[in-house]
């Protein structure tokens, strides 16, 4: 007999004779009643054990954590919050449970503690619900653009180049690292190298989509990006996911078009497929927030917040215009600020651009138009000379979600920023060329992935959205 998942029975439209249940045990009452969880919905099922024929060896057995299998007849439950429960006419225990060890209690824990307990805590209500809203989202992005007839692309996660040109990463060699092989002038000669040169984790699979957008028009990434940037925030991740589309023919407006209908479109979708996890984590929200000063408290549920996003228009504003109402904003004035707003030209940070979010304009906000040397080099130069067709996208509570602009399509002017940065032409031949061949207007973002997550579960910290979160001094699992 096939078991059944515990959601299809907590689903089913009537009783059952003969159904066989697998799981986990979350709790165990009266030495009677066993909240079963199996990962298929954050709901257990009841299941009540004929603890007068069951032998006293395996009730012993049966603790928070265990694996069973229970056999046994779905009927409508006479207690209060289910529908239905399995009346258990046999229990087999699948593993054992050592219950004085077993780290995730039926009790609140902390989540540090959790951290700690990666490979556990996705056996607790929130980490489920997490993980599950997180393999929705991604769901999300493969729809979305698949039914727009975009090409989905897989990128290299080893390469030579550096695309954000931020020297953040982590390099890659079969070097050994006594007696490494060293040129003349001894530098490390990593023509003896596996691959012949120097190569490392990718920042972004934004330059290699680039050459598929100029002949497959609208493509998109989704995968593993690796930064060695050492800001322990609870926004970065040294190992992330980005999605990265880039479409060929669209100027900046398009591009924040499609990045607008895109966040709405997943959140629509999960919202739609999740409904029992992000009311869960709403519950979780509205708990923690009951530890915060009054002051500090958000106004808005969460379902309210993604209900926000996908009725609200995303407000566009230029960074010159984000420049001067952060000059004049009472933080910045009386000096609450970290980093002070003198100057345009100054790069902003979280603190900015969570202000301008949160406190100025109270819903997202995409920032357009910065100042060509806070970016990357291959953005659109605008006609003033000292502005470029980037843009941000700042979401309540994360600050930025999105970065991406209109690429600079021109040769000469790419070739001459490259050599001002210093950019190697010779290791990005090949970017280059597809300004040489039929080069054309296009336009494209990077959305990272768990900072999506973050929102749409109403989390705080990045590292509690990814399985096996990757930070500076952290390895485990
Ligand atoms: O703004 P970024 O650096 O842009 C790029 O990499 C471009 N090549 C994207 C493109 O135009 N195709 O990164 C894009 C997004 C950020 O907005 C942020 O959401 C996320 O990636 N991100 C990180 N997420 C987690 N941990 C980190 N260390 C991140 N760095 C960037
Ligand atoms: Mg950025």
């Amino acid at each position: 007999m096939k078991h059944t998942k515990v959601k299809d029975l907590l689903s089913s439209t009537k009783t059952l004779n003969e159904v066989n249940a697998k799981g986990w045990v979350r709790t165990f009452r009266n030495n009677q009643f066993i909240a079963l969880n199996d990962g298929s919905t954050i709901n257990n099922i009841q299941c009540v054990v004929d603890f007068e024929n069951t032998p006293e060896e395996t009730l012993k057995r049966i603790t928070t954590g265990a694996a069973v299998s229970v056999y046994g007849e779905l009927v409508e439950s006479k207690g209060a919050g289910q529908k239905y429960e399995i009346q258990v006419s046999r229990l087999e225990i699948l593993g054992d449970s050592d219950a004085e060890k077993f780290p995730m209690q039926p009790k609140k824990h902390s989540l540090e503690f959790l951290r700690e307990n990666a490979h556990l805590r996705v056996r607790t209500n929130a980490f489920g619900a997490i993980m599950r809203v997180r393999s929705v989202l991604a769901h999300a992005v493969h729809n979305y653009f698949q039914e727009k007839g975009f090409v989905y692309v897989n990128t290299p996660i080893i390469t030579g180049s550096d695309a954000e040109g931020a020297g953040e990463m982590f390099k890659v060699t079969a070097l050994p690292f006594d007696g490494t092989p060293r040129t003349e002038e001894g530098k490390v000669n990593y023509k003896e190298d596996f691959f012949g040169k120097e190569t490392n984790l990718t920042v972004s699979g934004q330059l290699e989509a680039e050459t598929y957008a100029m002949a497959l028009g609208q493509v998109y990434t989704f995968g593993p990006t690796f930064r060695a940037e050492n800001s322990n925030t609870s926004r970065h991740l040294a190992e992330f996911w980005m999605i990265e589309p880039e479409v060929a023919f669209n100027d900046l407006n398009d591009n924040m078009d499609l990045a607008e209908d895109f966040i709405q479109y997943v959140i629509k979708y999960t919202m739609d497929k999740c409904g029992d996890d992000l009311k869960f984590l709403e519950g979780r929200l509205v708990e923690e927030e009951k530890s915060k000063p009054q002051a500090e408290r958000s106004e808005m549920t969460l379902l309210e917040k993604l209900n926000f996003v996908l009725e609200n228009n995303f407000k566009r504003v230029s960074y010159t215009e984000a420049i001067d109402i952060l000059r004049d904003c009472t933080p910045n004035k009386k000096k609450k600020f970290n980093y002070i707003i003198n100057e345009w030209g100054a790069d902003l940070q979280s603190e900015h651009e969570r202000y301008l979010v949160e406190k100025h304009f109270k819903c997202p906000v995409i920032l357009f138009d910065y100042p060509a040397n806070i970016k990357a080099f291959y953005m659109r130069l605008n006609e003033d000379g000292k502005t470029v067709r980037a843009m941000d996208i700042l979401f309540p509570g994360i600050g930025e979600i999105v970065g991406g602009s209109q690429r600079e399509e021109r040769y000469d002017v790419l070739v001459e920023k490259m050599k001002v940065l210093g950019i190697d032409e010779e290791e990005l031949w090949w970017y280059l060329d597809t300004r040489r061949f039929g080069s054309a207007v296009h336009s494209g973002f990077g959305l990272g992935f768990e900072r999506l997550v973050l929102f749409v579960t109403g989390m705080t910290n990045i590292r509690d959205v990814i399985p096996f979160p990757r930070t500076p001094q952290n390895a485990e699992f």
